[in-house]
């Protein structure tokens, strides 16, 4: 058969067949030397990496960010200069499962935007919640294993799911949010995005401001019931995946408006939550949102390994004008995302196109190992009078930071005048929910409850929501012990 586009092995030698083994005549064994069924057997050995740990099933899409309003009073990051646009990348995902794992399970919802800005990568790695389980990194590994699978039976299990959560008071909040509308979001096309955290942006005059990120979807919030994602999860385990893709396919690019609230350096010391607890979101009355801008999602991966899979997003990027804060979870992540695309892709996931920065210039000294397909030439040492890059101290010369001192303690971050565990998710449910949606509260809590938890658990996970809200906590208790 004659192909103007003949098959070659990798090395780009034709092959002489797509179908057959070389042998000893026709029926006869195959020898060794048939290096193309060896590449191919080789090769398909060796196609996955390693999903992520948590996060594993998701999915993404390419788009821009474009400024429409004015944070240069703030920010003097570029990408957020008024009239920018930026190219990025956004992935969303579930947490607990693997990847495989329906879409519709309940779990918060990964929101990791990688924006290609003229001064580096900037990673923006969020949920579609503003808070978080816990506020320590401590027990971030734990919580994550009480999530997925036991050691004897490799089952997930609700009962060790509620006794992690019940141990850990501080989940409260997050917990609420999960269990209610939200914690199931119709696409992810109808979901919010967060930082969750605290970081801090610094102004072309070195002002520095405390900030939380909110990316509010223009498709509107829908959320699936419990019933409609449990029929989902067997019916079409890829329906977020499927939905996005085929939402871009038809041109109906979905987009988010950026809103930021900022507070004033100093207001810190004296708020009345912690600001940098990750399980407290700060009130809109306290501090309403500024709009910065869109992002539009509008062009589909074309191979998912290579640009989705391979992607690496990593809160420890950030560009001149954002920093870090003294939330404690993100300084921990700060670490944990280089080490894990180390693990999982390898040392130089960074020369990969996705995760390689388009729009800047990279002059590291960053030098081989595994898959490394280019190096900088000498000098291979800074300092060096050979020509080598050197850091514009005068440019760049102070880090995004803040006064600390102390002695060296493992101890609970100081409490605020209005700091509690359960006092936000009390909020939740008392005064943003409404009779409906605190009915499918208790129902979608009770259900989960329902699913294997046993005493003394059970008992504790009753008084964890009469905490929350007495009400609430009367009313899951008599669903479950009423088998609902
Ligand atoms: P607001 O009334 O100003 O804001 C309430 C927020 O709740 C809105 O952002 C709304 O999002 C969101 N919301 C509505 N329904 C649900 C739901 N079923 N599950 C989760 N969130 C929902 O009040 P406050 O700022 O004073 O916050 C009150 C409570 O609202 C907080 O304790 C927190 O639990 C929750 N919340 C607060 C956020 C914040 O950053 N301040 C962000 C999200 C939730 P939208 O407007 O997009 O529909
Ligand atoms: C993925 C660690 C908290 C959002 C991951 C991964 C690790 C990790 C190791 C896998 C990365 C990979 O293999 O590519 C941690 C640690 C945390 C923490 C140690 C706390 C100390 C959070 C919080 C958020 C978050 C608070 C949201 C505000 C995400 C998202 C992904 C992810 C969105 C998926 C990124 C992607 O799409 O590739 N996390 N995480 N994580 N995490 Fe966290």
């Amino acid at each position: 058969m004659s192909s103007d586009k003949p098959t070659t092995t990798d090395a780009g030698i034709p092959v002489e067949s797509d179908e057959h083994s070389l042998t000893v005549g026709p029926d006869g064994p195959i020898v060794l030397h048939d290096a193309y069924l060896i590449e191919q057997m080789a090769q398909f050995n060796r196609e996955r990496v390693p999903e992520r740990q948590p996060h594993a099933k998701g999915g993404g899409a390419f788009g821009h960010f474009q400024v429409t309003g004015d944070v240069s009073a703030y920010t003097k990051a570029d990408v957020f200069q008024p009239g920018r646009r930026t190219e990025m990348l956004a992935r969303f995902s579930t947490v607990a499962g693997e990847r495989g794992s329906p879409d519709t399970w309940r779990d918060p919802r990964g929101f990791a935007l990688k924006f290609y800005t003229s001064q580096g990568n900037y990673d923006m790695v969020g949920n579609n919640t503003p808070v978080f389980f816990m506020r320590d990194p401590m027990k971030f590994q734990h919580f994550i294993r009480s999530q997925k699978r036991r050691a004897d039976t490799n089952l997930r299990d609700h009962d060790m799911q509620w006794d992690f959560w019940t141990l850990s008071p501080e989940s409260a909040h997050q917990v609420t949010w999960l269990m209610g509308d939200r914690g199931i979001p119709r696409t992810w096309r109808n979901m919010n995005g967060y930082s969750s955290h605290t970081y801090m942006w610094v102004n072309a005059q070195g002002e520095r401001f405390w900030v939380k990120y909110h990316f509010k979807t223009d498709q509107g919030i829908e959320y699936l019931t419990q019933d409609e994602a449990d029929r989902l999860a067997g019916a079409d385990g890829d329906f977020h995946t499927r939905d996005l893709y085929r939402a871009i396919e038809r041109g109906e690019h979905p987009s988010w408006t950026l809103y930021m609230q900022i507070m004033p350096f100093g207001d810190a010391t004296g708020y009345r939550f912690n600001p940098f607890d990750l399980t407290k979101v700060w009130p809109h009355s306290d501090y309403p949102l500024i709009e910065v801008g869109r992002m539009t999602l509008d062009e589909n991966p074309t191979d998912y390994h290579a640009q989705i899979e391979q992607a690496a997003f990593e809160p420890n990027n950030m560009v001149p004008g954002i920093g870090p804060s003294p939330d404690r979870m993100l300084l921990g992540r700060v670490f944990a995302y280089a080490d894990a695309h180390r693990a999982r892709i390898g040392a130089n996931y960074r020369q990969l196109p996705v995760n390689h920065p388009k729009n800047a210039p990279v002059h590291s000294y960053s030098k081989d190992g595994a898959m490394r397909f280019y190096n900088a030439s000498d000098p291979v040492y800074a300092p060096n009078s050979k020509g080598g890059p050197s850091a514009d101290t005068a440019r760049f010369g102070e880090p995004a930071g803040w006064p600390a001192d102390g002695e060296l303690t493992r101890t609970a971050a100081s409490l605020h005048a209005e700091d509690d565990d359960y006092g936000q998710a009390g909020t939740l449910v008392r005064e943003v929910m409404d009779d409906a949606a605190r009915e499918r509260l208790v129902s979608n809590i009770a259900g989960h409850l329902l699913d294997g938890v046993s005493e003394p658990v059970l008992q504790r996970a009753f008084e964890y929501w009469r905490n929350v809200d007495g009400g609430i906590g009367e009313r899951v208790e008599a669903a479950v012990r009423g088998g609902r």
